[in-house]
């Protein structure tokens, strides 16, 4: 892709501290994009289920006795009150406050005494269902109902994904590290977004993991940005590949699927996620996940899950957390992108396409 010259300056201050910018993304946008759920390893068997949240609604995830993986709302339509709790098992779905009932279905089996209610349709009644999606065995909601699929945000990234890792429905999560940051969502995904800082701010990765000079950052197609590189000269990686073992061995790959997911490739074949959780308009949670078959313990992966946590995941937290103090400084006026028209790895042009759909994603409306 070429870039257009002249000057990009970044987005102003105040998308990354105003409160109601925050809510309108909230309502807006994060309920209207692919958000991740869970790994269908959380739902192995019928009646498995787990709860998570995402743009403030309260979701659960259940596996139904097709076999079939769906998400609802976490809410009674008998008087609201909530369904289930953390993760478990159940037969049925019962709710704690007067025992209604429903099938793993969605639809209401049951309740003490609503037949003596004339003209009660049990038929009537179920769940709410939220559009759900199995990518790889990742379970992404949209609470948009009318959502495009997710081959038609991210036109590829699924068949190019099972290439790097062949090996994907095998895998299940070994670890996932939660990281909480005092930043705004969009500083972390900005930072994970670029590599203009990383020969400064990751010496481990940029000398050990990848080779920064072959480092671009694309967007292709849809939602999604690409980044690709090169492993590190075999004797400075900091843990072994064979180069034999697949023809994507040597190099590294990841898919950041808009707003808050990404799938990244070490070298090696080794997949591990990112996935961010938003709190509070200066709070994110991101969680980083690592997988190994069957969720085996696996030497390499635990090792390199450590030693992102101690190296980049750390470094990372110091720079996002001191960005958003910036943000709140009267000192600071947007700077300009450093947007090289031959892209590369000490260009900000991934930056300048990701702020803008940071600024469509500001004008997307929810329901009210
Ligand atoms: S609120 Fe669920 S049974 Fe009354
Ligand atoms: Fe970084």
């Amino acid at each position: 892709m070429t870039f257009q010259t002249g000057v990009t300056r970044s987005l102003e201050a105040r998308y990354y501290t105003d409160s109601d910018i925050f809510l309108k993304e909230k309502k807006g946008l994060l309920t209207k994009t692919w958000q991740f759920a869970g790994h269908q390893s959380q739902v192995e068997n019928t009646g498995d289920f787990f709860t998570f949240e995402i743009a403030g609604e309260n979701l659960f995830c259940i596996k139904d006795k097709s076999g079939d993986i769906r998400v609802y709302y976490n809410v009674c339509q008998h008087r609201a009150h909530e369904l289930v709790q953390g993760k478990g098992n159940c037969k049925i779905i019962v709710c704690p406050y007067h025992a209604w009932s429903y099938e793993l279905e969605g639809g209401l089996r049951n309740g003490p005494n609503i037949n003596s209610v004339p003209g009660f349709e049990r038929g009537d009644i179920c769940l709410n269902e939220v559009r759900a999606e199995l990518f790889h065995g990742f379970i992404f909601v949209n609470l948009d109902e009318d959502a495009r699929p997710m081959d038609d945000w991210f036109p590829g990234a699924r068949e190019e994904i099972l290439d790097f890792v062949p090996h994907i429905q095998a895998l299940k999560p070994l670890e996932w590290v939660e990281v909480p940051e005092n930043c705004n969502w969009k500083v972390s995904i900005e930072n994970y977004s670029e590599c203009y800082h990383c020969a400064l701010n990751h010496p481990t990765f940029a000398k050990g993991v990848i080779d920064p000079s072959t480092y671009d950052i694309q967007p292709q197609g849809g939602y999604c940005l690409r980044h690709t590189t090169l492993c590190q000269n075999l004797d400075a990686m900091t843990y072994e590949i064979d180069l034999e073992s697949n023809k994507h061995a040597g190099d590294y790959s990841s898919w950041f699927l808009w707003p808050m997911f990404s799938f990244q490739v070490y070298p090696g074949n080794i997949l591990n996620t990112y996935h961010w959780r938003v709190v509070d308009v200066d709070k994110v949670v991101v969680w980083r996940g690592w997988y190994s078959f069957d969720g085996a313990e696996d030497k390499v992966v635990r090792q390199l899950a450590i030693q992102d946590c101690q190296t980049t995941v750390a470094e990372d937290i110091r720079l996002v957390e001191s960005v958003q103090r910036g943000m709140g400084s009267r000192g600071y006026n947007p700077g300009p992108l450093v947007v090289d028209p031959a892209c590369g790895v000490n260009s900000e042009h991934s930056i300048k396409v990701l702020q803008q759909w940071m600024r469509e994603g500001l004008e997307t409306r929810g329901e009210t």
